[in-house]
């Protein structure tokens, strides 16, 4: 048994991100962890997946566009094991990192699952461990597949992203079930690499939380590599076999016979709060089973907080990374400046990237705010001409009488770095003249955030 200021329980982007804050705030500080550290975004998640995705974009590159480029390759193989190997050495060079931050930052990895023990302590196998200041609870979420419709997850035919990210080649013909970042990303991989995909998605658009005109967007673009896109679309039966899996899809009225070697789940993630002794410890949950928190993250237990997926939505990494540093200060007696949920960026790293912070422009319809778009299209950006990366769009929602900005989406290869001259405008709610007064270096892509700007405010350049 051994006492520290604070245990975290759960080594990934929450967790570890807390106990280094901590450490440098001068806490002694545990995290328990039962697997590798870095959790899901490092091991089977956000890390290995974005290598994946780089190999999708020279697989393209050099498939469709290099000869544009005056660069003719002949002979062109697609070895998805090689970058499966990239992808899994990135994953453990950067589980190594964390392992290195705990060591530099006098950080106690204690390995095993951690359960809460009522008066701030946390068993760990037979010893338990006392916090004297703190237990955080980091536990995220895992894969889920959707029994009711017979698509339990088998890890052969039916599979999650667990499996996704350790296979050695791309199935022939993949059903992706669920058009949000997960299935999204998925189908840009595996169709880069030659698998036949459809991807199936319950909701009227894929990337239904993303603004209409961006689910269209890359809803075009898929369409036009390959990828079958159906929405509004239902699976009524699934029947697994051991060489594939047939579905039958309802969408728009019809149904449709689907069979396949393998079917992705991506229709969401299960909260990891199960036998973690919560009920006993006094940790409440709410109607959605998160982890009931207040704003700062204290839960209904004296001396436990709870922070990342667990704690509610957003479930992105960088969401729980930044409570994870707020809780540390918190539990250091300091006064941290409040979380601003609603600017949180959110993207989706297929190519194009999707990426976006702020209202969407239905939800500014159904707020009844009167606003204005600006929208500039990167087939008008020398940049992306260049590139011939001309998909894609900045659009930007700002207040009509005051230019604040209520929203940004972009559709571009670089969204997912664009986006944060928007979300650093939000926090310090600049407007979009403000936006603009800032110079942007040509030709960049950026341009086309001050072109968005400037067109809200009717008077763009490149039009
Ligand atoms: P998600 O909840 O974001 O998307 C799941 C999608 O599946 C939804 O669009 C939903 O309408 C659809 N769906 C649900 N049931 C269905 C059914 N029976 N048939 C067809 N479609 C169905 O979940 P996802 O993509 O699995 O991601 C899990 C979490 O991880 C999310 O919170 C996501 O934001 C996060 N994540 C973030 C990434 C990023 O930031 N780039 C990448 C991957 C995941």
């Amino acid at each position: 048994m051994a006492t520290f200021d604070v245990i975290v329980i759960g080594g990934g982007p929450g967790g570890y991100v807390c106990a280094i804050r901590a450490a440098q705030l001068g806490l002694t500080a545990a995290v328990v962890e039962r697997d590798k550290l870095g959790g899901v975004c490092v091991n089977v998640g956000c890390i290995p997946s974005k290598a994946l995705l780089h190999s999708a974009y020279v697989a393209n590159l050099v498939n469709h566009d290099a000869k544009d480029f005056g660069v003719e390759v002949g002979g062109v193989t697609l070895n998805f094991g090689t970058a499966m190997k990239h992808s899994r050495q990135v994953a453990d060079q950067n589980s190594k990192g964390v392992e290195f931050l705990m060591k530099k930052n006098k950080i106690t990895v204690i390995k095993g699952e951690g359960t809460l023990v009522p008066g701030r302590k946390v068993k760990v196998g037979t010893e338990t461990h006392s916090a004297t200041k703190a237990v955080v609870i980091a536990t995220g979420t895992r894969v889920k597949g959707i029994p009711q419709i017979g698509l339990e997850i088998n890890k052969t035919t039916v599979i999650s992203s667990d499996e996704a990210l350790f296979l050695e080649q791309a199935p022939k013909t993949l059903a992706i079930v669920g058009a949000g970042a997960v299935g999204t990303e998925f189908a840009d991989i595996f169709n880069a690499f030659g698998a036949k995909v459809t991807l199936i998605e319950a909701l009227p658009r894929m990337l239904p939380v993303e603004d209409a005109d961006s689910s269209a967007a890359i809803a075009r673009s898929f369409k036009k590599r390959g990828i079958d896109v159906l929405v509004g679309a239902k699976v009524k039966s699934a029947t697994v076999g051991n060489a594939g899996v047939t579905l039958e899809v309802e969408s728009g009225g019809k149904t449709q016979i689907i069979e396949v070697e393998k079917v992705l789940m991506a229709a969401g993630r299960a909260l990891n709060t199960q036998n973690l002794g919560l009920e006993a410890a006094g940790v409440q949950l709410d109607q959605r089973g998160f982890v009931k928190v207040g704003p700062d993250l204290r839960t209904t237990a004296d001396g436990v907080y709870c922070i990342g997926d667990v704690a509610g939505p957003p479930m992105l990494a960088h969401k729980g990374s930044r409570e994870g540093l707020v809780v540390a200060e918190t539990i250091a007696g300091k006064k941290p400046h409040a979380i601003r949920y609603d600017n949180v960026p959110s993207v989706t790293y297929c190519h194009p990237e999707v990426a976006s912070i702020g209202l969407t422009e239905d939800q500014c319809k159904e707020k009844k705010l009167d606003y204005v778009v600006g929208k500039f299209a990167l087939t008008a950006n020398g940049r992306a001409r260049a590139t011939n990366e001309t998909e894609g769009f900045v659009k930007i929602i700002k207040d009509k009488k005051y230019g604040e900005i209520l929203g940004a989406h972009i559709v571009a290869s670089h969204a997912s770095e664009m986006i944060h001259e928007l979300a650093v405008a939000r926090e310090n709610e600049y407007t979009v003249e403000e936006v603009d007064l800032a110079i942007h270096a040509h030709p960049t892509l950026s341009e086309a955030v001050a072109e968005a700007a400037l067109d809200s405010l009717g008077r763009m350049i490149h039009a």
